[in-house]
């Protein structure tokens, strides 16, 4: 609850325009005012301690307080604060991280753009679409099919990909020329007695009837996280993605890979394109990049694409498109160090190794009274909750009753983030087994107190 006078949560209440928070509850609600962190943890202001069970918003893969990247960030400050890549400028740290991203790149790319956040690589991605495409000769070939429940981010272009009815509604989105496919997920889109695979293939097949309907000569690209994150942390049915790309190459559609969550060893392998093998035209990046110590994304770009950016800039005297920070050099020096942790750690080898920990943890709940599904890979998972388990009914008004498991989850010390009633976990990939075991005890608390609190107000078939 907020102070009196002239608390921070006050002026919060006074000054600060909350990022997808309900406005009109925040005025009497207030703010979880966040002061320090260390490792997995972070602290409040009143010196309550939490697990960090979403690694801030699916990003700070190397935990808090790391003070390599610290110092790295105050050397390439103290040594060059600002340069940028316009005009033919350059600086090493931009490089170097290009270089390095290019030797990591789970299918061959090219170039490397830098962006500052993952709306702004996702908006790149599709304007590098639309400018591939009139470099070619194919100014029809336009249209962008993104999916139902898909995350994107939320600028203009960005938004309009993002599958969510909150990011358009009033928000005049999404815009032109964008389209989405079903969302791919079995547990609550599957007929009944349709397996995985047969529910893939039916996808596969509604999005090649969608390319046909709109004509393939209209449709340029194709957008998908590898595993859906903050649409609920939905992942691929098997062969989903195989049929996918099939027709993609059939139709001579661009596939962009959004590896904004996945990137850095979230699902065990360095990106999701190598965990559901996915050969990908374009990847975004961002969050994990730098361990969200800075902001930084790269989009990359494949040959075929590069060589007709070039032939376009020729024709038009410059490349119109760039951010003053694109490529910031603190933030890639940041960067750069970020992956050459991941890569002395061997982080996606210890997210492999602790991987089960948090799965099967959470595995176990599937037989709770309100658990409908448990699902995820590597170090992503969701609890999705239900009003009846039998027919998979979801709870009304929804988010009600994930919300009041955050909450609870917060009381016992564990952020996690509510989607709706689905509950997401990310933890740092630093995570220990041990620590595993301490979030997962927490979450078993304030699912049990849901429990009680949904039987005491008859909210469930329970
Ligand atoms: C898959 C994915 N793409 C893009 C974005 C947008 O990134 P940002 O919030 O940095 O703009 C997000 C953010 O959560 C994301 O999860």
């Amino acid at each position: 609850m907020p102070q009196l006078g002239n608390s921070a949560a006050s002026r919060d209440i006074a000054y600060l325009l909350h990022p997808y928070t309900n406005l009109k509850n925040h005025q009497s609600e207030g703010p979880v005012i966040i002061t320090e962190g260390k490792g997995i943890y972070v602290r409040d202001d009143s010196g309550k301690e939490y697990i960090e069970g979403l690694a801030g918003l699916w990003c700070t893969a190397l935990g808090y307080g790391n003070e390599r990247l610290a110092e790295t960030a105050a050397r390439e400050m103290r040594k060059l604060s600002f340069a940028h890549a316009f005009n033919h400028k350059s600086h090493e740290p931009g490089i170097d991280l290009a270089e390095r991203l290019l030797a990591i790149a789970p299918a061959p790319m090219s170039k490397v753009f830098f962006a500052n956040s993952g709306s702004e690589a996702n908006d790149t991605a599709v304007k590098f679409v639309w400018y591939y495409n009139n470099a070619i000769g194919r100014p029809e070939k336009k249209k962008i099919i993104a999916r139902e429940k898909a995350y994107h981010g939320v600028t203009v272009a960005a938004a309009s990909l993002t599958g969510l009815p909150h990011v358009h509604v009033d928000f005049d989105l999404p815009i032109a020329n964008i389209l989405h496919a079903d969302c791919p997920h079995h547990y609550r889109f599957g007929n009944e007695g349709e397996s995985e695979e047969a529910f893939g293939a039916r996808m596969a097949d509604n999005l090649e009837a969608l390319i046909l309907a709109e004509g393939p000569e209209t449709v340029a690209a194709f957008i998908a996280e590898p595993v859906m994150g903050a649409g609920g942390v939905i992942l691929p049915p098997a062969g989903y993605f195989e049929k996918v790309q099939a027709i993609l190459r059939k139709y001579d559609v661009l596939f962009i890979a959004d590896e904004v969550i996945c990137g850095f060893g979230r699902t065990g392998r360095m990106f999701g394109c190598e965990t559901y093998d996915l050969k990908p035209d374009m990847i975004t990046t961002a969050k994990a990049l730098s361990s969200a110590y800075l902001p930084i994304a790269a989009v990359m770009v494949s040959e075929p694409i590069y060589q007709a950016m070039v032939s376009e800039s020729e024709k038009i005297g410059t490349f119109g498109h760039g951010f003053t920070s694109s490529g910031h050099p603190v933030c890639a020096a940041v960067a750069l160090e970020t992956l050459k942790i991941y890569e002395e750690t061997d982080i996606v080898a210890h997210t492999r190794r602790v991987a089960p920990a948090l799965q099967n943890g959470l595995g176990r709940l599937a037989d709770h009274p309100m658990v409908g599904e448990v699902r995820g890979i590597g170090l992503i998972a969701a609890v999705e909750l239900v009003h009846d388990k039998a027919t998979k009914a979801p709870f009304d008004p929804p988010g009600q009753v994930g919300g009041y498991v955050a909450r609870r989850c917060e009381a016992h010390g564990l952020i996690v983030r509510n989607l709706g009633d689905t509950i997401a976990f990310c933890p740092p990939l630093i995570i220990t087994e041990p620590q595993i075991h301490d979030l997962l005890g927490r979450f078993e608390l304030a699912l049990a107190d849901t429990l009680d609190w949904v039987r005491a107000e008859q909210l469930a078939a329970v």
